[in-house]
């Protein structure tokens, strides 16, 4: 790998994740897998991504080299490549037998999870001990970083191995997925018996991925601060925060920056370009013709988001009326929830002028409808961290959020000191109801009306440092804790 051999090469770090932008994305994960070494090359330290091979990443993959192969490594022979896709090192687990299918990462085409989930992403830890260990390959990281619960096992096969082993660091980007496996497939994912324990990885009589790593990392992050706080409560904790309670000393919260290159209004191939609020105008005209809505006085508010009861988006639907009564409009592009899906087509169907849906996943058109709207809406009933409402404030996009995990960390209310004080980038929704939405929808039309207070909010909100120069070197502060050179 080029970035290893070059002699400014900076210290290994092997990142383990089941998707990396713009690679193969189902969600923000992809995003912060894929922007991490970028954020942390400048600060000496080289990130190599370890990811399945998909198809689509094996066709994206340059040059490759073989590092490794395994005869049976879950059901089926598999190679280790090493190789550059996307500006990103990688190393890809080529397992066909695990990886080589239609479909998306964890889904088959039908939206069910592949039953053998379990093993594929065993497979792909199973990999990354084995890199950690420095048995595949020459590659030695100094640190490994594990994201979520597909990364979650590493910890425990490199104690299992109890060989000499870098520190391990994991990120939780969601504690809602806990990679549950049935009890019976201990063996069959090679961890010994004395894991499955109350104080290893059983939870609740079944094997927990996340677990593990929450119980064995030598680290944990999440995504935001305030998510941070959230984890170690009932309410948010999701069945974790009691170990997360017990864990909290080496638990710490590190906002998510997003790709300012990728995400950039002056200069993204899908936008008319623009650096001030004026010349948003020009995107809104063209994002209302193509979503073939009518005139609209009031805010257009747009969704990008994945339709999940994480997200919140029935709040939307019960509030909706309320925004086309202050004359607003919406365009939502999303998908996932069979009911949701139904219920944003049928409200388009009642009142095509003023409310366009486009079921389906398109990173193109996302990009299109930020530039074009004038405000994001993200209701979540909890969000670890949230990158819509980034990508809303770098384009002038107003954000009206819920007071949650990064959305709280990421928005300042547009409340009467801080309009007064021009720090004001948004509106924050609090509680979690319909009615708390639909009255902030209400605000957001009067805002929207005030020219002078809505150009200030949208100034304000595209200076917001939405990068990654805080979270970075956060990171980087806990490698060299990791790699022992605090
Ligand atoms: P989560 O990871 O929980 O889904 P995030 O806000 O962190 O939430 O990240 C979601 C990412 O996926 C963003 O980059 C967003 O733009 C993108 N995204 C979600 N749904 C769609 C869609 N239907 N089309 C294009 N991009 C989408
Ligand atoms: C998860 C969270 C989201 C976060 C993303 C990236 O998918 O749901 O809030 O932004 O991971 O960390």
């Amino acid at each position: 790998m080029s970035g290893q051999q070059s002699a400014a090469a900076g210290r290994p770090v092997l990142s383990v994740a089941s998707e990396v932008a713009p690679l193969v994305k189902t969600g923000g994960l992809a995003d912060v897998a894929g922007a991490l070494p970028g954020a942390l090359a400048p600060l000496g330290w080289d990130l190599v991504t370890l990811v399945p091979g998909y198809p689509a990443v094996l066709s994206a993959l340059g040059d490759r080299r073989e590092l490794w192969w395994w005869g049976g490594l879950f059901g089926g022979e598999a190679r280790l490549l090493a190789g550059r896709a996307a500006e990103l090192e990688l190393l890809v687990l080529d397992a066909p037998h695990l990886y080589a299918r239609g479909g998306g990462p964890y889904l088959d085409a039908s939206g069910r999870d592949w039953p053998d989930n379990p093993e594929r992403f065993a497979a792909l830890s199973w990999a990354a001990a084995e890199v950690a260990m420095g048995r595949a390959g020459a590659f030695r990281p100094e640190v490994v970083h594990l994201h979520d619960w597909q990364a979650g096992l590493v910890p425990a096969y490199l104690r299992a191995a109890g060989a000499t082993r870098p520190g391990t660091l994991v990120t939780i980007h969601n504690v809602a997925f806990h990679g549950l496996a049935p009890a019976e497939r201990l063996a069959a994912l090679q961890l010994p018996g004395w894991t499955f324990t109350p104080e290893g990885l059983e939870f609740w009589g079944r094997i927990s991925a996340l677990k593990a790593a929450l119980v064995w990392a030598d680290r944990i992050t999440t995504v935001s601060p305030t998510y941070a706080r959230e984890l170690l409560t009932p309410e948010f904790g999701m069945g974790m925060d009691g170990i997360l309670r017990a864990r909290a000393g080496v638990l710490s919260g590190i906002l998510n920056g997003i790709d300012t290159r990728l995400w950039n209004p002056a200069a993204d191939p899908e936008v008319l370009p623009y650096t001030t609020p004026r010349g948003k105008a020009a995107n809104r005209v063209r994002l209302i013709a193509e979503a073939e809505l009518g005139r609209i006085e009031g805010p257009l508010c747009v969704v990008v988001s994945r339709l999940s009861e994480q997200k919140g988006l029935d709040l939307l639907l019960a509030a909706l009326p309320r925004l086309l009564a202050a004359g607003g409009g919406l365009v939502l592009l999303g998908s996932g929830d069979a009911r949701l899906e139904a219920a944003f087509r049928a409200a388009a169907a009642a009142d095509p002028a003023r409310v366009a849906v486009r079921i389906g996943y398109d990173e193109a058109l996302a990009h299109r409808v930020f530039a074009g709207g004038d405000a994001v809406i993200v209701p979540s009933r909890f969000e670890p961290c949230g990158l819509t409402q980034m990508y809303g404030l770098r384009y002038g996009t107003i954000p009206v959020v819920t007071r949650t995990g990064g959305l709280a960390d990421t928005v300042i209310d547009a409340n009467e000191a801080a309009l007064r004080a021009g720090v004001a980038t948004g509106l924050m929704v609090h509680p979690p109801t319909a009615e708390a939405l639909g009255a902030a929808l209400g605000r957001l039309a009067a805002l929207h009306a005030d020219r002078a207070v809505w150009g200030r909010l949208q100034r304000a909100a595209m200076k917001a440092d939405m990068g990654w120069s805080a979270s970075a070197p956060a990171y980087a502060a806990i490698y060299r804790d990791l790699a022992g050179v605090g």
